[in-house]
Parts: structure tokens; sequence; C-alpha cells
């Protein structure tokens, strides 16, 4: 098959299109290297050789995303901005590239007859479920609290609405909605890594505290209603997210309607990540007391039973420190990341 990869360069669509390269496919990585890593460029068309083309471009350039679609089977559409806090103080900007970008990309593969998509959703489109809607599953009520989970709900209707239109004019689409969890790890062979600037999340940064690039983690509350009182989150490995993804697309028959949680299952606070980091590292990561984050719900956990049942999906490298030390073995190699404005 041949692939495309909005966000290519990026954290999670550089792993995807890792394994596409390993399964055979070939792939067009398509991303205009905003937050994306011009280094991924290299060290993945070294292994795809030929089966591997990057193209930088923006998504909201319609055009330029039409060439690229031509003679393309399916596309994964990684592209996007995802930071919460972020989400709330420039909405214009979320709106813009999320929406925006999925209205462009939809235009460009109507017009390409691109028959299949598979499009990277949120857990955060579910807001903050009450307590007896946890674990998670996929009918639980949508109600976002966030620019960010607002923004993707909005490219999951319009995803909808658009397959719809084309079941109606008989044109073959088939479509996938991953809704993910918390994601972290990265290649347990340490070729590709997490390189996040400016770096938000949770693992990163106890382990750029572990290094000694930052002095302390703030925990963001210590008093919400969970048993240690820190927030309760599902971590899912990169190279498992990436295995729904890659059985998906096996599924995305024309006119497929495909949505799917996907995260372990298992929930983790705040303070056992921070204990596994400093029991992976073996290196003291120190700690203060912070106040709530705005936009945090007390406790987000998946369940996993339709993408097990349906997609035969778990999660190999579930293990919170197995999670951890595949990103800290990357991290180790390269503590200034990939080398960006952090170096
Ligand atoms: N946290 C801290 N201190 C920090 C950073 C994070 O205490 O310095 C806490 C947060 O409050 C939260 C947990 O660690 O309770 C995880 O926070 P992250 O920032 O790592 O992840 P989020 O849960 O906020 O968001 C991530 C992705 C989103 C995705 C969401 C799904 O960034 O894109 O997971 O849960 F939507």
């Amino acid at each position: 098959m041949h692939v495309l990869v909005t966000g290519g360069a990026g954290y999670i669509g550089s792993h995807a299109t890792l394994r596409l390269l390993e399964d055979g496919h070939r792939v067009t990585v398509y991303d205009n290297l905003d937050r994306g890593h011009q280094a991924t460029v290299k060290i993945l068309q070294a292994f795809g050789g030929e089966r591997y083309r990057f193209v930088r471009g923006d998504l909201l350039e319609t055009e330029a995303l039409r060439t690229a679609l031509a003679g393309v089977d399916a596309v994964m559409h990684f592209a996007a901005l995802a930071h919460v806090g972020e989400s709330v103080i420039d909405p214009f900007r979320y709106w813009s590239v999320n929406l925006g970008g999925t209205l462009s990309l939809l235009t460009a593969m109507r017009d390409a007859k691109t028959p299949r998509l598979v499009f990277s959703s949120t857990c955060a489109t579910y807001g903050e479920p009450p307590p007896e809607r946890i674990p998670i599953a996929e009918d639980c009520p949508q109600a976002p609290v966030n620019p960010y989970g607002a923004s993707k709900l909005a490219c999951e209707r319009l995803i909808k609405d658009v397959a719809e239109a084309h079941r109606r004019n008989g044109l073959p689409f088939g479509f996938a909605l991953l809704r993910y969890f918390n994601v972290c790890g990265s290649d347990p062979k340490a070729r590709l890594g997490e390189d996040h600037d400016p770096e938000t999340h949770l693992i990163p940064i106890c382990l750029e505290v572990a290094l000694g690039q930052r002095k302390e983690l703030t925990v963001f509350g210590e008093d919400w209603d969970t048993p240690d009182g820190t927030c309760i989150r599902d971590y899912v490995h990169v190279t498992d997210l990436v295995d729904a993804h890659v059985r998906v697309l096996e599924k995305l028959a024309p006119g497929a309607e495909l949505i799917y949680n996907v995260g372990t299952g298992q929930g983790a606070s705040v303070r056992e990540v921070l204990n596994a980091c400093r029991r992976v590292t073996g290196r003291p990561v120190a700690e203060r007391r912070g106040d709530r984050r705005p936009g945090d719900p007390p406790a987000l956990v998946n369940s996993p039973a339709k993408i097990r049942r349906e997609l035969g999906w778990t999660a190999a490298r579930a293990n919170l420190d197995v999670m951890i030390e595949d990103s800290w073995r990357w991290r180790k190699d390269h503590p200034h990341g990939y080398g960006g404005s952090r170096r």
C-alpha cells in the first residue's frame, strides 16, 4: 500500500512511518516541520530508501496536498497541535490547524479520490466523564473541556459528514477514528524518540529532571479525588499505538466506519509515574507541589474491550517501567533530543 502520513516527522507520525516501512509499504510523509523534526527525515530515508518520500508542506496548502496524494491508497492524519494548555491560550491556532487543516486534507482527498483515512483523535474529546463512565468506552458522551478536545471532536464530525456524502455519491471511502490516551515511550531500538518544544508532558519532563536539565517536576495538584491525590492517566506505548493503526488500516474497506479508543486500560497516577522514573533511571527526580493545571480531568482510563474484541489489539508494552525504559534509552543517547532549538 502507498500511505501518506501527515505529521510523519513528528513523534507519533515518525514511529508510524517506521512501522509502515518495516511492513513493506510505501510512505509519503507530508509535514511542514513546524513541530516535526528534519532529523527524522534522514533516519527514515536511510531505513526506507526508495519507499520513503518526504514532502515539506502545510496542511492548509490544499493544492500541494492534492499533488502529494497522487497514487496514494490511504492517509494517516497525525499532523495537529496537541497541547491542552496551549489550546486554551491560543484557540485560533488550534481551530485553524486542527479543523482547518483536516478540512483542507479532506478536500484534497476528495479531489484525488483517496479512499481511506485513519484519523488521530483523542480521549480529550470525552472531557471529564463522570466516575461511573470510567473506564471510558467508545460510547461515552463526548463533551470536551478545552479547545484542543473540541477541535478534534469537530474533526470527527466533519469526517463522518464527508464519509456520508461520499457514500451517497457512490464513492468508496472508509475511515477510522482512533482516540488516543496518553502516548509515551519510543522505538525500543532507539532509532526514534520523543522531542517536543516546548515540552509539557509528564514523562519527558521527569527524564529531563533526571538528566539534570531541569530543577524539578511540578506536580499539578495533590488534592484530586484519587487514591494518592494526583491525576490518573492511561499511558500507552507509541509502538502499541502504531500497531493499532496498522490493524485498523487492514480493516478499512470502502464504507467502513471504525471508532476505537487506544489505551491499555490501566491507570497510573502522577506520583506512580514519578516513582517509576526514579526507579528506571536510578537517579533522583526532584519534585515540588504545584496548583492544579486548568483543563486537567482527574482521571482518564480507557476500556480496551472493543479494540481487543474487534481488532485483536492488546498493548504488548503496557508495563509502565518498560515504557519509561524505552523513553530513557533514547533520551540518554540524545540528551538534547533531535538537536532542535533546545540545543
Ligand atoms: N503533569 C504534572 N506536571 C507536569 C506535567 C504534567 O503534574 O509538569 C500531570 C498533568 O497534570 C496530568 C499528567 O501529568 O495529570 C499527564 O499530563 P501530560 O501533560 O503528560 O498529558 P495530558 O494528560 O495533559 O495530555 C496528553 C496529550 C493530549 C491528549 C491527552 C489524553 O498531551 O494530547 O494526553 O489524555 F489529549
